[in-house]
């Protein structure tokens, strides 16, 4: 039996669980996915959003212990990314003559790109009457796409948020006080890393537009909903769109014959004595998405390949490639370039320019060690890394 779940008077979540699902566009999702969907039965009966398209079975069963879902006389399309809209052609099919709203412009644009359907288009601001209820839509673009839109309902006081405030999490407990608050705060802070972090100006305005509201619930479109700790996932997201980093340093690298691994463990090593708590990431034995999430409130990150065919190790390259996608315009943070080589230094080289493009302040050049570091290079890479501390709390 798929239930639906009434999570306030009137109100009822009516998504999928994608519990097997364990990549999303190159992102680990290790705890699964939700679809969520919710249901409001008011005089005009309002779906907002879907599911993914091979979750409407799912979706149309669990609208269906509520009510025919052919009765639905609107839909809300807050966001056309397909985890989201993929079942609305199933649910126009079923309810032909509910009206469809999406944002003006980019939204009604994609969902007639997608499923040829007509929206009505609403900008921010707009408000739409069903009944006891007024619905409020604040566009929210870039968070995640151009087209996305948050829905505030007034009497319930609920924010149906869309791809803000998410989290990859599969569980069948929809409201955050019913799972481990520690866990689902570290998967809103991967799902934030990997995927809102390059649009953290947008998300702050959204944030902003948010703040205004009275609030009892935050109902994102993926993970669970905050009721009993909303403070503490806007005081975060407060903090990630404002690009607030702490006092720690992140080192990655990749290694062949341990020299490189040598510079990274040297560089840890020093921030660690200068009071600063580092952690030393090997490329090969952490995903990219989950090194993201160390490195998206770092204030020091520090990446290091040695020199393999004139380039830099293929790890390191598919990690700086990602990050690159995903680094803000405005990133201030401390990046540092290291590694060894033979005979050309070409693989640090292409590191440093990397962390470049990716907009890192980088207060010395690359540093290259050929061979094997000695004791002495090894001093001398830590004094480096304590000057460049020192420079920074100056
Ligand atoms: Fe959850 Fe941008 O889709």
């Amino acid at each position: 039996m798929l239930n639906a779940i009434e999570i306030s008077p009137k109100v009822w979540w009516v998504g999928g669980i994608d519990w097997n699902e364990r990549l999303f566009h190159g992102y680990t999702t290790e705890a699964g996915i939700t679809y969520n969907a919710y249901l409001i039965m008011d005089e005009k009966i309002t779906l907002i959003d879907t599911c993914k398209a091979t979750f409407s079975n799912e979706l149309v069963q669990r609208i269906s212990q509520v009510v025919d879902p052919a009765k639905i006389d609107v839909v809300i399309t807050n966001h056309v990314e397909m985890d989201h809209s993929g079942s609305l052609p199933v649910i126009h099919k079923i309810a032909p003559n509910a009206q469809i709203y999406a944002s003006a412009g980019a939204g009604v644009n994609e969902v007639k790109a997608h499923f040829g359907i007509e929206a009505t288009p609403v900008k921010s601001g707009d408000t739409l009457n069903i009944g006891e209820r007024t619905l409020t839509f604040v566009t929210t673009p870039m968070v995640h796409w151009p087209d996305n839109m948050v829905t505030y309902s007034d009497v319930d006081q609920i924010l149906f948020s869309n791809d803000a405030f998410g989290q990859h999490y599969a569980t069948t407990k929809r409201f955050d006080d019913e799972n481990d608050l520690c866990e689902i705060m570290k998967q809103a802070k991967k799902y934030y890393a990997n995927i809102v972090w390059p649009y953290g100006m947008q998300a702050h305005k959204a944030l902003e537009a948010v703040k205004g509201l009275e609030l009892k619930m935050i109902a994102p479109s993926h993970g669970c909903i905050w009721r009993s700790h909303i403070d503490k996932i806007l005081e975060k997201y407060e903090a990630w769109t404002t690009y607030q980093t702490e006092e720690k340093a992140v080192v990655v690298f990749d290694s062949m014959w341990h020299s490189t691994e040598m510079m990274a463990r040297e560089i840890c090593d020093s921030f660690i004595a200068e009071g600063i708590s580092a952690k030393l990431i090997d490329v090969k034995a952490s995903h990219i998405s989950d090194i993201m999430t160390d490195l998206c409130d770092a204030r020091y990150v520090a990446v290091g390949s040695p020199t393999l065919n004139s380039n830099m190790l293929p790890t390191v390259a598919s990690f700086l490639t990602y990050m690159r996608g995903l680094s803000p315009k405005n990133d201030q943070r401390i990046g540092l370039a290291f590694g060894s080589y033979g005979w050309a230094p070409l693989g640090p080289k292409q590191v440093y320019e990397e962390l470049e493009k990716a907009k890192f302040n980088l207060p010395v050049p690359v540093i290259t060690q050929q061979w094997i570091p000695s004791e002495e290079n090894l001093a001398e890479l830590q004094a480096t890394v304590k000057k460049i501390i020192e420079d920074a709390r100056a």
